[in-house]
Formats: C-alpha cells, structure tokens, sequence
C-alpha cells in the first residue's frame, strides 16, 4: 500500500516506517522537523518537510503520491506542556489534524490509522482499562487526542472515511535504528538510562506515597515495535470498518522502582534516586486491556519482557553517543 505517514520521522513514527518498509509497503514520511529528527527516517521513505497546516503542500503530497492510507502521528505529546499551553495544543493536534482530514477528503484517501492516547481516559475507574471504559481526560493532551478521535466518528459517518484509533499506554524500547530523544526529555526510561551514563545526576521519582506495591506509580510499557506492528495490522481493517484499540501488554505492569532496579541490572550501572513530590494529572496506576485487538486482528507483544525493554534502549543510546 502506499502509505503517508504524519510525524514519520519522530520516536514512534520512524519505528512505524521501519516495519512499513519492511513489509514492502511504499511510505511517505511527512514532517515538519520541528521536533523530529530526519537522520530517524528510514533511506527507503520518501520525505517531504512540511507543516499540516500548510494546506497546498498537503493536498499535492496526497495526490502525487496516490497514497491509499495515512498513519497520522504528528502531534504535540507532553501532558505538562499541554495544562500551560492548550492553545498549541488545540492547533497543533485537533485544527492541524481536521487541515490533514479535509485534505484526505479532496484527494478521496479514506483509511486513517491514529495515534491516540491512554490519556483520554484520564483518572480511570478500574484496571485493566477497557476501550468501553469512560472517556475523562485531566490534561489537554488527552483532551484534543479525545477530540480529533469524536471529529473520526463523525467524519466516517458523513464521508465514509474509516480509521483505527490506537490508544497507546507507555512505549518504550528501541530499533537498532531508531529511539527514544526527545527535548526536554521527560519520559522515564530515557531519564534512568541517561542517569545510568551519566549525562544526568539522578532521578528524580515523582512520589512514592501511591496505594501502589511499593509507593510509586505503575505503567504499561510496550515496546515500540510491538507498538509499530499493531498499525500495519490495522491497516487491513480500514476498507471495511472502524475500530478504537488499546495498546499495552496488560498483566501487572512496572512500578517506577521497578524500573529502575530493572536498570541497573541491565546497565551495570548505579542510578543515583531522589524521592520527589507527585506529578500533578499522574494516575497512580494505568494498565492496558488489549483483549480487543488482540481477539480482532490477532495482534500479540513479542517483546512484553521490561529487560528486553530497557535492553534495547540501552543499546540504542550507547551507540547514538560513540
Ligand atoms: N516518572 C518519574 N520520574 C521521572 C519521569 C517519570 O518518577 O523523571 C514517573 C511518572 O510519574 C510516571 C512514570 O514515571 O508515573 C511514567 O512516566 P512517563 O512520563 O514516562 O509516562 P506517562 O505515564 O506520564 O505518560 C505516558 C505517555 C504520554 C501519555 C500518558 C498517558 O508518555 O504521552 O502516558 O497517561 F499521555
């Protein structure tokens, strides 16, 4: 298929082009650069540097390329920032995205897999987390991720557009290619490795007073290519159908201590620890039921293991610095 994907050359998107390549699909990277990295997008991807909101470049791209579907990825993604500055967000994750909707519409581009968040459920009720679950979101973030997936429902039921809405819990890991380098880093594997190498003094853990196993606040992490297959399968489902599908492996899930013990056993190294007060918006635990992808596209982690996680993290960070 031929394949736009928004945000192509950020963390989850250059991993998402890796597979697509991979899987003999022809991929158009679109992205601005203004926080991706280019040297992140695979030499096979074609590249156009350039905003959602520049219309005309959009609508050429689509038809000049005759892509069949889009992979939309480009998006603003720190809770914090989103509390302070909801007006970028709302510009850049829902107008920006209705810019992409209305040029995919003129160019009759009807498939659209989204990334989307576990934030939209917000403070949640019960564990695991189910797609039926309440939708609450208590940051920006999670707001306008909630907001461009209502305008998908309403945009297939009025244009005949379908989409597969992918809710993801926390990804991690890396490609030998691609990882994890966001700036300001605020992610928390990325953080403990960089305290591992050094290049951080420690970690700073946001509270250790949750009704959690040990104090500290639990995750679902999936690793990025496990993450990465789930959007070439949902691509099949898109000439018949929509779908909302969470992503995370389930189970008991990572504590923040667990993590970084799991860290130091990896690296070798000491992870110098300071308790610090909570994260305002952080839920004390958020874990993924994936039963519905799982039971509808036969999606399954390869790669659940945290060590395996952490692993290839460590990995990609030691190379990136030689
Ligand atoms: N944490 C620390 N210290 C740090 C960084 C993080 O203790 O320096 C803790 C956080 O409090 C949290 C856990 O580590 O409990 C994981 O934090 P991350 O920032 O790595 O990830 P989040 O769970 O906050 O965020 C993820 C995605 C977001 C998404 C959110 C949904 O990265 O994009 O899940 O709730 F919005």
């Amino acid at each position: 298929m031929r394949v736009l994907v928004t945000g192509g050359a950020g963390y989850i998107g250059s991993v998402v082009t890796e597979e697509l390549v991979r899987d003999g699909h022809e991929v158009v990277v679109y992205d601005s650069l203004y926080k991706g990295h280019r040297e992140s997008v695979v030499p096979e991807a074609k590249f156009v540097q350039a905003d959602l909101l520049e219309t005309e470049v959009l609508r050429r791209t689509l038809s000049e390329h005759e892509i069949e579907a889009v992979i939309h990825m480009a998006a603003d993604s720190l809770v914090g920032e989103s509390v302070e500055a909801p007006a970028k967000y709302y510009r850049n994750n829902v107008i920006a995205g209705l810019s992409l909707l209305d040029a995919m519409r003129e160019a009759e581009v009807k498939r659209l897999v989204f990334s989307s968040t576990a934030a939209t459920y917000g403070e949640p009720a019960k564990q695991p987390i189910e797609e039926t679950d309440p939708t609450a979101p208590t940051n920006t973030y999670g707001e306008t991720k909630l907001a461009f997936e209502r305008a998908l429902h309403w945009y297939e039921g009025a244009y005949g557009l379908h989409y597969a809405s992918l809710r993801y819990f926390n990804a991690a890991g890396a490609t030998e290619l691609c990882g994890e380098a966001h700036d300001p880093e605020t992610h928390l594997i990325p953080i403990v490795l960089q305290a591992a190498a050094g290049t951080r003094p420690h970690v700073t853990i946001y509270g250790d007073d949750y009704p959690t196993r040990d104090g500290t606040c639990v995750r679902d992490y999936i690793h990025v290519i496990d993450l990465a297959r789930a959007h070439i399968l949902a691509l099949d489902i898109l000439d018949e159908r929509s779908a909302i599908y969470n992503l995370g492996c389930g189970g008991e899930g990572y504590s923040v201590l667990e993590v970084i013990e799991t860290a130091r056993k990896v690296t070798g190294r000491e992870i110098p620890v300071q308790t610090g007060a909570r994260r305002p918006g952080d839920p004390a635990v958020l874990i993924a039921s994936s039963d519905r992808i799982k039971g509808e596209l036969g999606w399954q982690p390869a790669l659940q293991d945290l060590t395996v996680i952490i692993e290839s993290a460590w990995k990609w960070m030691q190379e990136r610095q030689k």
